[in-house]
């Protein structure tokens, strides 16, 4: 259950992206923030999510 709400999660305020919807661009391949940029408009607005995002591809990302 906070698992599920906790995916909801806004990252980037400025565009609405949720954790979620980054989660799913790493699962379908995204390894660096440029795709995830260019794929939600993450950071193209105040771009203070920058670290936010940084921590999700860290944790995710499986090397
Ligand atoms: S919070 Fe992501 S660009 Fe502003």
């Amino acid at each position: 259950m906070a698992d599920k709400k906790d995916r909801k999660d806004i990252i980037c305020s400025c565009t609405g992206t949720t954790k979620q919807k980054i989660l799913q661009l790493i699962d379908d391949g995204a390894t660096d923030i440029a795709k995830i940029s260019s794929a939600t408009g993450a950071m193209t607005g105040c771009a203070s999510c920058d670290v936010l995002i940084i921590d999700l591809l860290k944790e995710h990302i499986k090397s």
